[in-house]
């Protein structure tokens, strides 16, 4: 998969504000500063399409890049931030449940966790929803370039084990730094996309 033309689009809150043509879309979820936006950016190769930042909290809405009008990446504000209000966080989780719960073009969600360490009790909480709710799950398992490779299957099970995923759980060791994991990615995205039905012709 070549991303030719990668575009913001759009940053929305309300549904009345989504893309309406259709396309398929894939979210990204995880807990802020996990590394969302370096990774729309790393799987673009683009360095600052997608803006991020070592303060967590950058991204605060949710942020449609469209991919060359195949699928869109979908950039969410994450989620364990504890600088913002309580009623900005209510706000937050308002409008990226609705997105979660609601949206039909959703056909796929990356999980975004930090390779380094165990999965925090909202990795946990927001993996267990996801598998509730049924969704497709790709976990990915960031910044691998901050410990050495012979640790990386150790650490994978260790996050493995914190979510209480099954086996079948695909998760990828990710860095947005070297690039390790994008070519999964992608073949994963690739997959997602091509079962994925558009809205219009779901039928009860
Ligand atoms: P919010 O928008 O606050 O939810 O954060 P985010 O999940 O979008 O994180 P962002 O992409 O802004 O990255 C946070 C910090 O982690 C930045 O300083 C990035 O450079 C760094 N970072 C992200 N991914 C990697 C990685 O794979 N390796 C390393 N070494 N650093 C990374
Ligand atoms: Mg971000």
């Amino acid at each position: 998969m070549i991303i030719k033309n990668p575009q913001f689009e759009v940053s929305a809150v309300r549904e009345n504000q989504y893309p309406k043509n259709g396309l398929p879309e894939v979210v990204l979820v995880g807990k802020s500063n996990v590394g969302k936006s370096s990774f729309v950016n790393t799987m673009i190769n683009r360095k600052k399409l997608a803006r991020t930042s070592s303060e967590p909290g950058k991204t605060r809405q949710l942020n449609f890049y469209n991919m060359d009008n195949l699928f869109y990446f979908v950039d969410l504000p994450g989620y364990g931030f504890a600088q913002v209000s309580q009623a900005e966080k209510d706000k937050w989780s308002k409008f990226i449940d609705a997105y979660l719960t609601k949206r039909e073009n959703l056909c796929g969600v990356i999980q975004l966790v930090d390779l380094r360490h165990p999965p925090t009790k909202d990795d946990i909480n927001m993996y267990e929803w996801l598998m509730h709710m049924h969704k497709d799950v790709l976990i990915v398992a960031t910044k691998c370039d901050k410990i050495s490779k012979g640790q990386w299957l150790k650490h994978i099970k260790q996050v493995r084990e914190g979510l209480k995923a099954d086996k079948e759980q695909k998760i990828i060791a990710f860095s947005a730094e070297t690039g390790q994991g994008v070519e999964e990615v992608h073949q994963w995205v690739e997959e997602q996309i091509n079962n994925y039905l558009p809205p219009t012709t779901i039928e009860e």
